[in-house]
């Protein structure tokens, strides 16, 4: 990796799907087996090589985040802290990163509650002008952003938490985006949960012919519900995280 890029953990959100656990503490701040959640997806970014990261979370309980992590010489990155005043999305918190990222400079964001066993990126990932997302096969695709492939088995679509699924694979909680995402971002509407949805800055990648899939390999969950926190605290425990 050539150029600099930015790492972003996207930490928001109220938690409300694990209420009341969440209820005084951020949900990326709960326990998955012997690690708060938010050291798994550093762990992914730091596999990547990333080093300079920062960490998006609510005014609320972004003093949390820099009295366990720090400046980040401990983990041997370099943290930057932003506050998202408004649980508005992941698309948003996304958008509270810009300044960090110069033009020509990629992206990688990862959903603070997504703990992936494996994640690879092909090096030109990091410099070229393409979106990356990272597909995984599940049972339970209705839970997610899910894609629609044609015959030809390439993504025609993505759709956000869909009643009848296009197919059993679910966009997980990892992205490389190039510096034009955040003045997309900044033409978008809230969806019907009132949120910015990281969905439809995929598919406008995808329209241009600029979206790339990566299937992964591994194990990948959400640590988001109770059955999803427990199904990662079990796969945690088992490989002794
Ligand atoms: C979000 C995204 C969804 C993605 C999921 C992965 O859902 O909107 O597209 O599949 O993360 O964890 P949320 O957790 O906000 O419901």
């Amino acid at each position: 990796m050539n150029k600099k890029i930015e790492g972003i953990i996207l930490a928001g959100g109220t938690g409300s799907r694990l209420y009341p656990l969440t209820r005084v503490t951020n949900k990326h701040l709960l326990p998955v087996y012997n690690k708060l959640m938010i050291f798994y997806p550093l762990e992914t970014l730091k596999t990547l090589g990333i080093k300079d990261i920062c960490i998006v979370s609510g005014g609320e309980h972004i003093a949390d985040f820099i009295r366990l992590l720090g400046s980040g010489s401990e983990f041997g990155v370099k943290f930057t802290y932003k506050v998202q005043d408004e649980p508005k999305g992941i698309a948003h918190a996304l958008l509270q990163a810009e300044g960090l990222v110069k033009n020509d400079e990629k992206v990688v964001a990862v959903l603070g509650d997504n703990i992936f066993e494996k994640v690879e990126a092909p090096s030109e990932a990091f410099s070229d002008n393409n979106a990356y997302i990272y597909i995984k096969e599940v049972e339970d695709p209705e839970r997610f952003g899910v894609v629609r492939f044609n015959k030809k088995n390439e993504i025609i679509g993505i759709t956000e938490k869909p009643k009848e699924p296009p197919s059993k694979f679910a966009v997980t909680g990892m992205y490389i985006y190039p510096n034009d995402v955040f003045g997309f971002i900044k033409t978008l509407k809230p969806s019907q949960r009132g949120e910015l949805e990281i969905t439809d800055v995929n598919n406008w990648y995808l329209k241009q012919g600029r979206l790339k899939a990566i299937t992964i390999d591994g194990f990948w969950s959400d640590a988001g519900t109770f059955e999803s926190l427990l199904n990662a605290t079990l796969f945690a425990a088992k490989n002794k995280a």
